[in-house]
């Protein structure tokens, strides 16, 4: 195994975890995840991050999916300690192994930014909600400033070989809209003491439409 297949297989999605664990992170987790209601999936559920703020009364099932089998452990392990197992397991979002319509709610925390194929995914999201379901996003993206979007496009080619593909110049809201969602903004803003060109955030409601 050469540096870089142990580094993106073991030391990056830790210190991935560590940097979305942090306390202002965490803190926009806690005001979007306990929305969560009903048959609820979470897409690259990494470490398990969001488990502690999932309201597990209103949760009728869980499922998860994250192509980093290292993290799922993890992820597991946080389940359990909320009391419940979860069907958490290795997949891409490009592909959900799930039914059509299967889910009431879909939460997507920090995970647009990494995978390969944005637009896939946002349908594959789509599909597997049922009419009216919901999902619940909060993601990093591209800056409202100029200043700040133009060291996004020169970082992001560095950047997204050593942050687990991770993109710095996703749009986010307009990007959902176009892929069929309503949404519905709960915020937006840089977060505190974060490196401007990776602190932009949006989050909200993303709602099935055209059913
Ligand atoms: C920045 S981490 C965020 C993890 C977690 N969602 C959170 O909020 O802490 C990005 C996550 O996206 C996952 N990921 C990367 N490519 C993916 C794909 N194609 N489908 C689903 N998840 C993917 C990574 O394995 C990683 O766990």
């Amino acid at each position: 195994m050469s540096f870089k297949q142990w580094y993106d297989a073991h030391l990056m999605p830790r210190l991935v975890t560590f940097a979305c664990g942090q306390g202002q992170v965490m803190k926009r987790r806690s005001q979007l995840v306990p929305l969560a209601s009903g048959d609820v999936f979470e897409l690259g559920c990494g470490g398990g991050l969001n488990q502690e703020f999932y309201q597990t009364s209103k949760i009728s099932s869980f499922s998860g999916i994250d192509p980093h089998a290292s993290l799922l452990d993890a992820a597991r392990e946080r389940a359990r300690a909320r009391g419940w197992d979860g069907n958490i397991r290795e997949g891409v979002g490009e592909d959900i192994p799930f039914r059509d319509a299967s889910f009431d709610t879909v939460v997507c925390t920090f995970t647009l930014c990494s995978v390969d194929d944005p637009q896939q995914v946002m349908s594959e999201m789509r599909r597997i909600l049922r009419p009216g379901g919901r999902l619940l996003f909060l993601e990093h993206g591209r800056a409202p400033d100029p200043d700040v979007a133009r060291w996004q496009d020169r970082i992001e080619p560095v950047w997204k070989k050593i942050a687990g593909n991770c993109h710095l110049t996703r749009p986010i809201g307009a990007a959902l809209r176009g892929a069929g969602f309503e949404v519905e903004p709960l915020g937006q803003g840089y977060l505190p003491k974060a490196p401007r060109f990776a602190a932009w955030n949006e989050w909200g409601v993303a709602r099935r439409t055209g059913l």
